[in-house]
């Protein structure tokens, strides 16, 4: 036993000390609460994303022709199959609404402020690349809706200034919804953006890891009790219990309501209600209230905001003197953003 070990240290010299001293970074305890430690359950799910999507990959076939059938087969014959779709779609969804979640705490407890503007900025990328992902994922079943969702996302994108034509041609490998689209959605959900968020989340990661998890200001802290604990094992025990529920929740998910198939998608046939999926309802809604041309332009200077937002928020703390500003615009925010996505969820037009 001690050979191996001799062996293993000489091939891989990190004492125990230095791996103890590594994984032991000081973590603020208010990082026992769970609110305060979601950037944990996005990552976690993100691994059982990439552990059912790869069992759903060896069934699924994306092609026009082929695509809808593979589906159907892996819900209704493959074994297993229905209860691996369920855990990959409810997986995206609680994936999706965990990110969400995650950054609003870090709004609204000004984690983005100096020096941790640049990991918002990556935060934000992540943001995108795991709704794209989510937007890739639902139009690969190739029913009514995917087809009609992508198509109508596409011609959104056409109304983009400048770059909007060329993004079209590159999403939809042409000018219109065709034979090489699926597989192109395909690429981009399996392999582009699950490569991009592994590498953006290993970025996010290591900056933490340098900076540290941003410090509360705690003005009723029991000062009796130590202000940090231990990485390791206490924080990784409380991400393991968080893990654990988050596994029976997926599973109780996907038995109750598992994933269902819509009509199988036909060209000539426009549905009579187009709604893409619950986290793109805010866009939705918010296109159909302006003009197509200003819904656009408005969503890309939100957009510009948001990744521009900590030294935004600088800006005008110095400009109104007021620190709490950003609180009082993260709640307006809030109110747009929920009720949005519920007037487009209740209305059926
Ligand atoms: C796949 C998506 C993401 C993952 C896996 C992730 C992961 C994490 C983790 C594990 C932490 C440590 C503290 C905590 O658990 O809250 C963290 C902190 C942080 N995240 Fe994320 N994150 C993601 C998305 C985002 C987004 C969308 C934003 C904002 C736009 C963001 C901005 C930040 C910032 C600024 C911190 C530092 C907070 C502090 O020091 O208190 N992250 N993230």
């Amino acid at each position: 036993m001690n050979q191996i070990g001799d062996w293993l240290a000489e091939r891989i010299p990190v004492s125990g000390v230095q791996l103890h001293e590594l994984t032991n970074e000081p973590v603020p305890r208010h990082l026992k609460r769970w609110w305060f430690c979601l950037g944990g359950t996005p990552a976690y799910l993100f691994v059982v994303q990439i552990f059912t999507g790869i069992l759903l990959a060896f069934y699924y076939q994306p092609a026009p022709e082929t695509a809808y059938e593979s589906v159907r087969y892996i819900t209704e014959q493959a074994a297993f199959g229905w209860f691996l779709r369920g855990l990959h779609k409810w997986g995206a969804t609680l994936m999706i609404a965990a990110v969400i979640l995650h950054q609003m705490r870090v709004y609204f407890t000004a984690a983005y402020r100096r020096p941790r503007e640049l990991n918002w900025v990556i935060g934000m990328c992540l943001l995108l690349a795991t709704l794209l992902t989510g937007f890739t994922g639902y139009s690969l079943v190739f029913e009514q809706l995917s087809y009609w969702g992508a198509t109508v996302a596409a011609n959104i994108s056409d109304a983009v200034p400048l770059v909007g034509n060329t993004a079209k041609q590159l999403l939809l490998a042409g000018d219109a919804y065709n034979a090489r689209t699926l597989s192109r959605f395909y690429v981009l959900h399996a392999a582009v953006l699950p490569a991009t968020i592994i590498l953006l989340v290993g970025v996010h990661i290591a900056l933490i890891r340098l900076h540290g998890v941003s410090e509360l200001p705690e003005a009723d802290a029991d000062d009796e009790q130590p202000r940090h604990f231990n990485f390791f094992p206490d924080h990784l025990l409380t991400e393991l219990s968080i893990g654990l529920v988050l596994m029976i929740l997926l599973s109780a998910l996907a038995t109750i309501l598992p994933a269902t198939m819509g009509p199988r998608a036909d060209a000539l046939t426009t549905p009579e209600v187009i709604k893409p999926e619950w986290f793109f309802y805010v866009s939705f809604r918010w296109l159909k209230l302006f003009s197509l041309t200003f819904a656009v332009l408005s969503t890309g200077f939100i957009l510009a905001a948001m990744f521009l937002w900590p030294w935004i928020d600088w800006a005008l703390r110095r400009l109104t003197g007021w620190e709490d500003i950003s609180v009082y615009i993260g709640i307006v925010a809030t109110f747009l953003l929920v009720g949005l996505t519920v007037w487009e969820a209740i209305v059926a037009h």
